[in-house]
């Protein structure tokens, strides 16, 4: 990671290639602690607090992400830490601008931070988005081991990845442009040539005939276009992205005593996902990660937001008396007039991705037509429950332990979001 030295204050610091290239970072919704903590009550992991909480963020460039949480919520203590100076610089003037004092920044290495002592303390959050396949194998053993470190008794962690076997894909482009920028040294002059590169390779395709691999490659090239300059030095010609195959991480993860709880729903690429995939792998005897796995081969999922607890901490999914004040609101828009609600007669609709998805069971039909008239656009989910057995003849005699699965349905289909 180190790309020279240089001074700051009489002390030698290391400058990184973001010190170099600073990455663009933005905010990252998935990671948003209210999220992971209504996720991770509904998968079975802990309830972290969700006013007055802690949270730390690995490898937090330019305080894109801390800023407008410790902005918006005064009550928050965040912590970034980040082994490029001039990111933390940045972050840290962001902080000073908007008068915050709810908020530090760190500049250090992951691999030598002390969770406790320089730190201050566990955190009830620890989000490290990006890092963990941008990083060089010790960092990578270092990172989880710090989450787990860092994490309280009830807290959960935020790590995303690029994955398996979408990645095998973007790392096939990613091959092409190293290959074709070896005789560059400099990150930044070759993240200008990948640009001109990405379309003479998209030329050059376009004279294939219509293979199949040429059309994944050509989407592959195509994203090159739409992306700055940061992110095709950083994502594609850095000497570090390694991706992993879910069940990978997940065993590194308990190696370091933490559980997979669910995944914070950062949106694969493709886009895809089987309908009734779960319920079909899971009658075949696929559960946890095993499950996990075989959804992201059969999707050619390309990245993953893991959410991940203490082993200990990890129970069943509770049942929906107990959950019944979190809310949910439906990502779709529902054709105008009644939704016919008989068993099996199909709901047609498109996700926010123009993505086709269709719904059979009564049950997940009214609570979809119940969530898209609900006011503002959000419901708790005791309501919704109650409003959709209401709207069923006969009445619904689901019962507690069908209600919370269909809810996690719609979840994990992405037609709601909580
Ligand atoms: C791909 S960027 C992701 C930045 C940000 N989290 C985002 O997603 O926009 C990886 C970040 O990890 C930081 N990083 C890399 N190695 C690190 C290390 N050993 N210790 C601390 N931070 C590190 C980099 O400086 C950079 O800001």
């Amino acid at each position: 990671m180190s790309a020279g030295r240089h001074h700051t204050g009489g002390a030698d610091v290391s400058l990184t290639a973001y010190d170099v290239i600073p990455y663009v970072a933005r905010a990252v919704p998935p990671s948003h602690p209210l999220r992971l903590a209504s996720l991770s009550t509904l998968y079975g992991g802990p309830r972290p607090p969700t006013h007055g909480y802690r949270v730390l963020e690995i490898g937090c460039a330019n305080g894109a992400n801390l800023l407008p949480l410790a902005f918006y919520d005064r009550e928050v203590q965040a912590v970034g830490v980040d082994a490029s100076t001039v990111q933390i610089d940045a972050a840290r003037a962001g902080a000073s601008g908007l008068g915050l004092d709810n908020v530090r920044f760190e500049l250090g290495d992951l691999r030598s931070f002390d969770a406790a002592g320089d730190l201050d303390g566990t955190f009830d959050y620890v989000i490290a988005h990006g890092v963990l396949s941008w990083v060089p194998t010790d960092a990578r053993q270092a990172l989880l081991a710090l989450c787990a470190r860092a994490l309280a008794p009830h807290g959960v962690a935020y790590v995303s990845y690029n994955t398996f076997p979408g990645w095998k894909l973007r790392g096939t482009v990613r091959d092409l442009l190293l290959q074709q920028v070896a005789d560059i040294p400099d990150l930044r002059a070759r993240a200008e040539r990948a640009f001109a590169l990405a379309r003479e390779n998209l030329d050059l395709l376009e004279l294939a005939a219509g293979h199949p691999y040429m059309g994944l490659l050509k989407i592959e090239l195509k994203l090159i276009e739409r992306l700055e300059l940061e992110a095709v030095a950083h994502d594609y010609l850095e000497a570090t992205n390694v991706p992993f195959y879910f069940h990978e991480v997940a065993a590194h993860a308990s190696a370091c005593g933490l559980a997979h709880v669910t995944d914070a729903r950062f949106s694969p690429s493709g886009l895809m996902e089987i309908e009734g995939a779960r319920d079909d792998l899971a009658e075949d005897d696929f559960t946890g990660v095993a499950l996990e796995q075989m959804i992201d081969l059969l999707t050619f999922r390309q990245l993953r937001a893991s959410i991940l607890c203490r082993a200990s901490a990890l129970g069943a999914p509770p049942a929906l008396a107990e959950v019944g004040d979190l809310t949910l609101r439906s990502r779709l828009a529902l054709p105008p007039g009644q939704v016919d609600l008989t068993d099996g007669v199909p709901l047609e609709v498109e996700d926010p991705y123009g993505r086709h998805l269709s719904f059979g069971a009564p049950l997940l039909k009214a609570l979809l037509q119940v969530l898209d008239r609900a006011p503002g656009g959000w419901l708790a989910l005791a309501a919704a429950r109650r409003q959709a057995e209401a709207l069923l003849d006969p009445p619904c005699d689901a019962g507690e332990s069908r209600e919370l699965p269909a809810l996690l349905r719609l979840l994990d289909a992405r037609a709601c979001s909580s």
